[in-house]
């Protein structure tokens, strides 16, 4: 898998949660304290959208919209219920500017 543009890092302010698309996968990029990070946009209890839900820079969380489990930023792992099973935690990387993510999994 190769690394994707999905715009420049001026774009995705801090604190940001952007809905994009990589490689036609719904990723959630995330801009919070200094770091990016990018996650499946699908909640692994009912494919709630992440995107949509609150980020939470300090916990290094992301929670579903829809009944509210939360998601490790950095590991996609599923910290409280209903969800049980992690996200896909994808590459980010910043290069000349621009964000680029890579699809793991
Ligand atoms: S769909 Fe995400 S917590 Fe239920």
């Amino acid at each position: 898998m190769t690394f994707h543009p999905v715009g420049p890092a001026s774009d995705f302010p801090d604190p940001s949660s952007t809905l994009v698309e990589v490689d036609d996968a719904p990723v959630v990029l995330i801009h919070a304290a200094g770091h990016f990070y990018a996650l499946d946009d699908v909640c692994t209890h009912d494919g709630g959208p992440l995107s949509d839900g609150p980020l939470d820079p300090e916990e290094k969380t992301i929670a579903c919209p829809r009944h509210g489990a939360k998601f490790d930023l950095k590991s996609g792992a599923a910290l409280t219920m209903p969800a049980t099973k992690a996200t896909a935690a994808h590459e980010v990387k910043v290069e000349d500017g621009q964000v680029l993510v890579r699809l793991v999994g």
